[in-house]
């Protein structure tokens, strides 16, 4: 049902692919609109009479149209960057507008370092206070409200942590905050796919393609027009621009004004075709990342020397270590058994250091995969285990 739109897997029939949190396999549909636009089109946007052109700035548009009503936001607020990394460095150029020395930001420890960075350089160009948030599970309103002072300004937490695996509770956490007047920024680099609707009710709302069945390359900012229009441009040159004269530029309208340069064109129209795919088969993507992360979970669970990072219930992202065992001799020899995974630190090193641990295997996956290749990951999981311990 879900997994035949997947060509991957007739490419790969032997491996294993849970790996989904690092990027998510692509459907064919998003693949073949790409191809359209290459092989049809191919043309630059935004290039004046020619009928070509034309014909690739109304793709390109109409993808930012498509992406923009299936998030419940306006056209002018869906900002194109090249990652999720560059729409969380433009959020917090964002809030450099909005924000003066001694002002807090709360950010949560579990954070992906590409959340974390961009909010300590500000902290340190404008002399504010970040102040740093645990929660190993879902964040409450209250605990937030507790680790909140007066001078409060901004809150940066993930949709879900790379490493824990856990959705936040959005509606429960921007009501909070817009009852406080804080700002909210979210990293929606691995919540996205579960929940594109949360998504509007965020000031900052950052995601990639890449782990939303969609193209890499491309990265969406989603802002309001008020925190867009107070800002200056972000990375200047062609294609942002009003006029521009010696004496004086002018910029362009939003959401050009940040949009330097040629644009990612196949990308954004594959990353349009990507949104409409999780929202044409949201019920059967949610309930298979359901159950099987529901049994995953208990397999796990019975394995007396692993140990699961992550309180609540996992969305596809499992991340362990096996007791007296390197993780990274246990990813080794799960690979050897055909396993596609990521061990490491998971570019989370201060929620690793806090937590006493120095890597995690992560197993992540989508609804592409099959209880079977499950099996395959327990049973590799098992067979390095005996093998490190003997
Ligand atoms: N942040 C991505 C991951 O967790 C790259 O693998």
């Amino acid at each position: 049902m879900v997994r035949e739109h997947f060509p991957f897997f007739e490419k790969n029939p032997e491996m294993v692919y849970v790996d989904s949190a690092a990027t998510a396999l692509k459907p064919s549909c998003v693949l073949d609109a790409m191809r359209s636009y290459d092989e049809a089109i191919s043309a630059n946007v935004h290039r004046g009479v020619s009928s070509l052109s034309q014909q690739a700035t109304t793709a390109f548009e109409d993808a930012r149209t498509t992406i923009a009503q299936s998030l419940g936001v306006d056209f002018e607020e869906v900002v194109f960057t090249k990652n999720c990394t560059e729409a969380l460095n433009l959020a917090a150029h964002l809030l450099s507008f909005q924000l003066e020395k001694g002002d807090e930001i709360l950010i949560l420890r579990s954070e992906h370092h590409s959340s974390i960075l961009p909010w300590q350089e500000l902290a340190h160009r404008l002399d504010l206070q970040l102040t740093v948030v645990d929660a190993l599970g879902a964040l409450s309103a209250s605990t937030l409200l507790e680790a909140s002072s007066e001078k409060t300004k901004v809150v940066v937490f993930a949709h879900m942590s790379n490493v824990l695996g856990i959705l936040q509770p959005l509606d429960e956490l921007t009501t909070l905050a817009k009852e406080k007047g804080w700002f909210t920024v979210v990293d929606g680099a691995q919540g996205v796919v579960h929940d594109l609707r949360s998504v509007r009710a965020v000031d900052c709302y950052a995601f990639s393609g890449h782990k939303l069945y969609g193209p890499t390359g491309i990265g969406v900012l989603t802002a309001s027009k008020e925190l867009l229009e107070a800002a200056s441009p972000f990375i200047i040159g062609g294609g942002m621009i009003h006029k521009v004269a010696f004496e004086q530029t002018t910029f362009a309208d939003l959401p050009w004004k940040f949009e330097a340069g040629t644009p990612p064109i196949a990308q954004a129209i594959g990353l349009a075709r990507a949104v409409q795919f999780v929202l044409e088969h949201k019920d059967v993507l949610d309930r298979r990342v359901h159950e099987l992360s529901e049994w995953f979970s208990k397999e796990l669970a019975a394995r007396e020397d692993v140990v699961v990072l992550g309180e609540g219930s996992h969305q596809g992202v499992f991340s362990f270590f096996v007791r007296g065992a390197h993780s990274s001799d246990i990813a080794t020899l799960m690979n050897a058994s055909g396993i596609q995974l990521r061990e490491g630190h998971h570019c989370a090193q201060p929620l690793l250091e806090k937590e006493g641990i120095s890597g995690l295997v992560r197993c992540s996956f989508l609804a592409y995969t099959t209880k079977q290749e499950l099996e395959k990951v327990l049973s590799a999981l098992d067979k390095a285990i005996r093998m490190v311990k003997v």
